[in-house]
């Protein structure tokens, strides 16, 4: 049984598998309307979440299947002290698939050793976010037809922002990837990802705290929120919040086939202008991770 808990769970070639089978459910979704039929997605929300949440539900009963699950904890029983474990066991009795969000880092890891049927990790604290990270893949390979000779400029919080994480992790398996990391200083990407990934793969990266200085250089440019939950006092936040808004004037600066990814939500990091701009591609990112979830969904059931 596979689960999908880290980007690296699946191998570059079981990726294309996957990218080829979310082509065919964009091209021919009539085809797909009841490959899970008598499925049952669970979904196990332990934080608040608004696209991958719904991306899920929507991709199971796109395919036919059904939802059940908790949007809150608040609303299950682990406000009566139930363990990871034991809810797992319950609803992994219940359902065939389940997705998992939680505020720890590791808790889905640790979810899928009892859990009797193969668990998503939908996002675990500032660790890591592996589906986001499909849906990014996605929308680059639908955008640029590859992954290879890419200068990639991530910005904002490159510290608690585990879709920057995961992504860093996936992408640098494929040639000639250079990164740009754009942060202020208190919220650099964590050193066990400099290390472990970038220093020790040998991916050039440089690390720079202003926007206009490098946007020039980019193919894409990955914004990012502040992640105001994961910060211990609120004035660092408050001070550290808008230290990018990417507008109309910076993106002059840019390569006319720039791509403007972000995993959403954002906050203030994007003008609104910016959504007119043909460059603005947040919104097919969106919509491509509802397709990328429908074909992730189908290989892990192991439906076709
Ligand atoms: C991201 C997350 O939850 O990490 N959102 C998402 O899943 N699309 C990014 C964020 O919350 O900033």
């Amino acid at each position: 049984m596979k689960h999908l808990i880290d980007p690296m769970d699946f191998s570059i070639e079981e990726l294309e598998d996957l990218f080829q089978l979310a082509e065919e459910i964009v091209d021919r979704e009539d085809d797909f309307r009841q490959v899970c039929a008598n499925k049952i997605l669970g979904t196990l929300f332990y934080e608040p979440s608004t696209r991958t949440r719904l991306s899920f539900e929507a991709a199971m009963i796109r395919l036919g299947g059904q939802v059940i699950g908790f949007s809150s904890s608040t609303s299950s029983s682990v406000m009566k002290g139930e363990s990871i474990p034991d809810t797992v066991r319950t609803v992994g009795s219940y359902v065939d698939i389940i997705a998992m969000r939680h505020p720890k880092e590791g808790a889905p890891r640790y979810a899928s050793k009892y859990s009797p049927v193969p668990l998503i990790n939908a996002g675990d604290g500032g660790h890591q976010h592996p589906t986001q990270t499909l849906t990014d893949l996605f929308t680059i390979r639908k955008l640029k037809g590859k992954f290879s000779n890419l200068t990639i400029g991530l910005c904002g919080d490159l510290k608690f922002g585990r879709t920057v994480h995961s992504l860093i992790k996936a992408i640098s398996r494929y040639e000639n990837i250079k990164f740009i990391l754009i942060s202020p200083k208190e919220l650099q990407i964590p050193q066990y990802i400099k290390i472990e990934i970038l220093k020790q793969n040998n991916i050039p990266f440089m690390e720079v705290e202003k926007l206009e200085d490098v946007i020039h250089k980019l193919d894409i440019l990955y914004m990012t929120r502040v992640q105001k939950e994961r910060f211990f006092n609120e004035e660092d936040y408050i001070r550290l919040k808008d230290s990018y808004i990417l507008n109309k004037e910076k993106l002059k600066l840019a390569k006319d086939d720039l791509s403007v990814l972000h995993p959403l939500p954002r906050v203030n990091e994007i003008s609104y202008e910016v959504d007119e701009d043909p460059r603005a591609c947040y919104f097919n990112q969106v919509k491509y991770g509802m397709y990328v979830r429908m074909a992730l969904i189908i290989k892990l059931l192991g439906v076709m």
